[in-house]
């Protein structure tokens, strides 16, 4: 079956992994081409590392693009700095998502700043991450995220380059989500990034290769694998925040 977006009959799962065979076979730049000619309602969720390559290849395609960051708080100075880097060097507005306050706050009030150490990141992460993006997705008929296979061989080793969000979908409408550089690896990135002249996180230059919260992030030695900077003290089973889970719960 042909996939018409505007008819929510047509967007099945075996019609989605029927298109993600077709599209696994192009570029980054031809999926993202793709998503932006099929959606009005489309935004590329930014987290201030180097999916920076998707606005720089969006940019050149279709501008102006719709970005949206989640500000969970505790990012580095150094993500905050770059996100306004990006913002003014692409002459973007980037919507920024903050945590809702009354939950932030009784949350905080009741465990205070570090309970993650103690009991896992789910929580926090579900308050300061998960809670905005829905809220964000809840406007979009379709998100772009810089997921990569190659960022965890534990949970990311099959990721799409389209899929239907069904955590975020509904009976009455299927989000999609596109991941254009899931079958990248972090050199094409870094290839690509080098070559265009693309701004930076300068906390590349000081060892951190994926970048997430300040408290839950630390640069790694040679040969580990980037995904044991994040949530360290975890499983590496567990080192998801949520923001991916696209199956319905
Ligand atoms: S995470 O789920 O472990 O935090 P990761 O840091 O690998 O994700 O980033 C993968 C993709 O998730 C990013 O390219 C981006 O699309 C999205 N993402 C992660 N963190 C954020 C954030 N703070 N704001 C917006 N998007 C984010
Ligand atoms: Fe909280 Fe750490 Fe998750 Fe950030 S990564 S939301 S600080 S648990």
């Amino acid at each position: 079956m042909t996939i018409d977006f505007n008819n929510i009959s047509t967007i099945t799962d075996e019609s989605i992994a029927k298109l993600n065979e077709e599209l696994s076979q192009k570029s980054p730049r031809e999926i993202l081409k793709f998503a932006l000619k099929s959606f009005d309602q489309i935004a590329i969720s930014f987290s201030g590392a180097e999916d920076v390559t998707l606005i720089e290849m969006a940019h050149k395609l279709a501008p102006p693009l719709s970005v949206f960051s989640l500000d969970t708080g505790r990012l580095h100075p150094e993500t905050y700095q770059f996100i306004e880097k990006v913002r003014a060097h692409y002459g973007l507005n980037i919507d920024i998502m903050t945590p809702n306050s009354n939950a932030l706050e009784a949350f905080v009030k009741e465990k205070g700043l570090y309970s993650f150490f103690q009991d896992g990141h789910k929580e926090c992460c579900g308050i300061r991450k998960v809670e905005p993006l829905k809220r964000k997705l809840a406007t979009l008929d379709a998100w772009i995220s810089g997921q990569r296979k190659d960022q965890s061989p534990s949970t990311r080793s099959s990721v799409p380059v389209i899929e239907i969000d069904h955590g975020n979908s509904t009976d009455q409408r299927k989000l999609i989500k596109f991941n254009p550089l899931a079958n990248w690896t972090s050199k094409e990135v870094w290839d690509y990034m080098r070559m265009s002249e693309v701004p930076f996180n300068a906390l590349h230059e000081r060892g951190f290769i994926s970048i997430g919260c300040e408290p839950c992030t630390r640069p790694v030695l040679p040969n580990q694998h980037e995904r044991e900077g994040r949530w360290w003290w975890e499983e590496a089973t567990q080192k998801e925040c949520g923001l991916h889970i696209t199956k319905q719960s």
